[in-house]
């Protein structure tokens, strides 16, 4: 077996607060022991050919992402090693119609929805727009446990334009890093980009290791985890309007 990475060999021996790899996370991903992290928050490329080439050719061209979206098994098998990586939760954005198959491997506790209050419309104008996206919410085996309370599924967030072309809000994923994980966790976001959940885990008081295959992504998340230092908020997550803050 291969040497896991230095880097991330030192945020889990506690040594470091965190760290961006620029890498193949299926390549990683093997040499990561068993139960490593505590939680995987990740976004994976998703988003279907068809509706890309389809219906939004002239707003958002496939071949400008630059990544491909997974197929539904590549999910479930992705799911199935987050959950040996992790102790507890692992919490993914995906394609709705991929949740049927993670539910018949036995993988998801629940599904999220991330409600997009500024999504776009339905173009075409002949059946109702999307505005929400999907979340998986899985967990490894043993006791569940979140922060949440009855809170319910419901994740209302704007989309922000960003530096990546797939970018997600750091409030969206500052709740999910403060409803699943504890201060001074250790998250993995194996499909990183530009760093969005390395820097809600920052600002929350968890250490993170983010990985990415572009090294353009793995360096504007380094800078925008660099322009955080001094910012951590600790337990601030508590208080009205702190999934506002943005990274
Ligand atoms: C949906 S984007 C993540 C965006 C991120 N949440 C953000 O807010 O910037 C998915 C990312 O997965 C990366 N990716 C695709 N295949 C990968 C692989 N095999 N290993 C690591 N990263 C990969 C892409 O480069 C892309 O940045």
């Amino acid at each position: 077996m291969a040497k896991l990475n230095p880097e991330i060999q030192s945020v889990l021996d506690g040594e470091s607060e965190g760290c961006i790899v620029c890498a193949d996370c299926l390549d990683v991903m093997k040499e990561m022991p068993d139960g490593c992290v505590d939680a995987v928050v990740t976004d994976p490329p998703y988003g279907s050919a068809e509706t890309h080439g389809k219906h939004l050719s002239s707003v958002v061209p496939r071949q400008a992402l630059g990544f491909g979206g997974i197929c539904e098994h590549e999910c479930i098998e992705l799911a199935g090693r987050f959950v040996e990586l992790g102790r507890r939760w692992t919490v993914f954005t995906c394609e709705w119609h991929f949740l049927e198959g993670l539910y018949r491997a036995g993988l998801l506790v629940r599904f999220g929805i991330w409600r997009k209050p500024n999504g776009a419309p339905q173009f075409t104008g002949d059946r109702p727009g999307m505005g929400w996206e999907a979340v998986a919410i899985c967990h490894s085996s043993g006791k569940k446990r979140w922060n949440g309370g009855g809170k319910h599924r419901f994740y209302t967030h704007c989309i922000q334009v960003g530096s990546h072309p797939t970018q997600k809000p750091v409030a969206l994923f500052s709740e999910f890093v403060a409803d699943f994980t504890d201060l001074d966790d250790i998250i993995l976001d194996p499909f990183c980009g530009s760093g969005t959940t390395c820097v809600a885990a920052k600002k929350l008081g968890r250490h993170y290791i983010g990985i990415d295959i572009n090294k353009e992504y793995c360096n504007i998340a380094r800078d925008r985890l660099l322009g955080l230092e001094g910012k951590r908020l600790g337990s601030q997550h508590k208080h009205k309007g702190f999934f506002d803050v943005e990274g």
